[in-house]
């Protein structure tokens, strides 16, 4: 089954182009805070991968950061188009492709990152094996997915009281791992919900030893500011993990 490039449908494109992570970046980025915490100390000389790297981000902060080549691949030419207009660097290498059939080499990067991504991808295993083998021993390998908590049923909706008032996130289906279909902008939305067990445990199968596990909350100047992200913390929106190949 081909895998689904809905970041190119142009409605879809326009909603997430309006998206605060859109026009703002990292600092408007829920799960940043945390995702620092996967990173190593230094990203100085280093090469780094970024798997879904959307409109370049993290490419532009890890080489801000000292990093010195960063290919970023997407599926999507809108989001790769906006990458690049948001500036040359020659550091800085965009590559489409889907993230099944990128080929990464072996032991070409010292940090693989991926932010929000492979929630898409139906085959984790095979691409974290190929993370495992495309990473020098001691490299880095940090990611952030929709929480299974959060993808388990797949409507990704509150339950609300009368009041309209969220009353509880629904979960189901948990340990039905594959495919959920919903609606984000627009209907038809593919993505996959995996169990915890799956995402730490295929890291482990691959070779890979867990470094550090995150499920964030909103920090408090964003609830703060964004008083509805109070909510966040009632059920785990994201999952990071990052795990290392040994040395
Ligand atoms: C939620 S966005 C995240 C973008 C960026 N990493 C960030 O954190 O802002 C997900 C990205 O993954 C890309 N993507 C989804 N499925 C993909 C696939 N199968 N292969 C490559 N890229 C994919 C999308 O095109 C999109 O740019």
């Amino acid at each position: 089954m081909s895998p689904q490039n809905i970041y190119d449908d142009p409605a879809f494109f326009a909603a997430y182009s309006q998206l605060p992570r859109s026009t703002q970046g990292l600092s408007a980025v829920y799960e940043w805070p945390a995702f620092q915490r996967l990173l190593p100390p230094s990203l100085t000389h280093r090469r780094v991968l970024d798997l879904g790297c959307g409109l370049g981000y993290f490419a532009r902060e890890a080489r801000a950061r000292g990093a010195g080549e960063v290919v970023g691949v997407d599926i999507s030419e809108r989001m790769l188009a906006d990458a690049r207009a948001r500036g040359g660097d020659p550091g800085i290498t965009y590559v489409r492709s889907s993230l099944e059939s990128y080929e990464p080499g072996e032991e070409t990067f010292d940090l693989v990152v991926s932010m929000l991504a492979l929630h898409y991808i139906a085959d984790y295993s095979t691409i974290a094996r190929r993370i495992f083998l495309c990473l020098v021993p001691g490299g880095r390998f940090a990611f952030s997915v929709e929480h299974p908590i959060y993808t388990a049923v797949g409507t990704s909706a509150w339950h609300r009281g009368p009041d309209g008032a969220p009353a509880h996130w629904p979960v189901d289906r948990y340990r039905d791992e594959g495919e959920r279909r919903t609606k984000w902008f627009v209907d038809g939305v593919v993505k996959y919900h995996r169990t915890i067990e799956s995402y730490v445990n295929t890291l482990l199968d691959a070779g890979f030893g867990l470094i550090r596990i995150e499920e964030p909350e909103a920090e408090a100047d964003w609830v703060a500011a964004r008083p509805a992200m109070a909510d966040e913390r009632r059920r785990p929106p994201f999952l990071l993990l990052a795990a290392d190949r040994p040395a």
